[in-house]
């Protein structure tokens, strides 16, 4: 008899439908777990990254694989109440969430893969843990670069491998086992195997700012949180076409 694969061995638009579902189903309890897993510490990075983007008041911000929508708070207090903040994802049951905080002035479904955005409209671009989820890592990156404005700047939060190696030996028997635990817990148990096996096979560091260079992104840099188990990429399209 067949055994179906798990959703991390997925490739290509069997990914897509098989993540797209995954989000909806642990949709309702997303946000609480995600505190519960980064000890709430995900609103400081998500801090730092918009930091990062040196939005001014009255710019435009869009949060890919927006989710639950946790980007629109920082955002909206960098671009302040003349700006705009729109979030997008692919998942309604997630954009639903989002849409109740009543932060961003926008909440639409949209693959981050083929965006439904015609032209070069952001200032900034945010993504959090949503580009290691996505089968096509490169057009997302294109994607991203495509909407924003000559100048704009693009900033991705994701998980990453400690570069460490005795970190790394702790973090991954902590990854998995107490993820997958609290998945079993809450009884989203292949959910939250999820997390800890896409990581591991995530691209490293140096690989997605080779992807960010394919897409054209200058100024290219990574920070480490969390002793290496949170990175951030940073990226700028230049100001003036090559
Ligand atoms: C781990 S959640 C992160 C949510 C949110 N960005 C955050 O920081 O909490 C990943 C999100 O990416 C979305 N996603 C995954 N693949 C996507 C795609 N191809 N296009 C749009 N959204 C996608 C999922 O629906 C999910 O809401």
């Amino acid at each position: 008899m067949a055994t179906k694969a798990p959703i991390w061995e997925h490739r290509g638009e069997q990914k897509r439908l098989a993540v797209q579902q995954m989000f909806a189903e642990i949709a309702p309890s997303y946000d609480r777990v995600n505190g519960i897993m980064s000890l709430s510490l995900h609103r400081r990075w998500r801090e730092a990254a918009v930091k990062q983007l040196q939005l001014s008041q009255g710019a435009t911000a869009i949060d890919l694989c927006s989710g639950t929508g946790d980007f629109a708070a920082p955002l909206r207090r960098a671009v302040g109440a003349t700006g705009r903040v729109l979030a997008t994802d692919f998942c309604l049951p997630m954009l639903v969430q989002a849409e109740q905080k009543g932060e961003s002035d926008l909440c639409a479904t949209g693959d981050a893969t083929r965006l439904p955005l015609v032209g070069d409209i952001a200032d900034g671009v945010t993504v959090g843990w949503g580009i290691r989820n996505v089968p096509d890592i490169d057009a997302a990156h294109h994607e991203a670069f495509r909407i924003l404005r000559p100048g704009g700047a693009f900033v991705s939060l994701d998980m990453a491998i400690p570069q460490n190696a005795v970190v790394r030996r702790i973090s991954h028997f902590l990854f998995s086992t107490v993820v997958p635990t609290l998945g079993r817990l809450i009884g989203r148990a292949e959910a939250y195997r999820y997390l800890p096996e896409s990581t591991e096979r995530f691209m490293t560091r140096e690989q997605l700012v080779d992807s960010m260079h394919r897409a054209g992104f200058t100024e290219i840099i990574w920070k480490d949180f969390m002793f290496g188990n949170i990175c951030l990429h940073f990226g700028r399209k230049p100001a003036v076409s090559a």
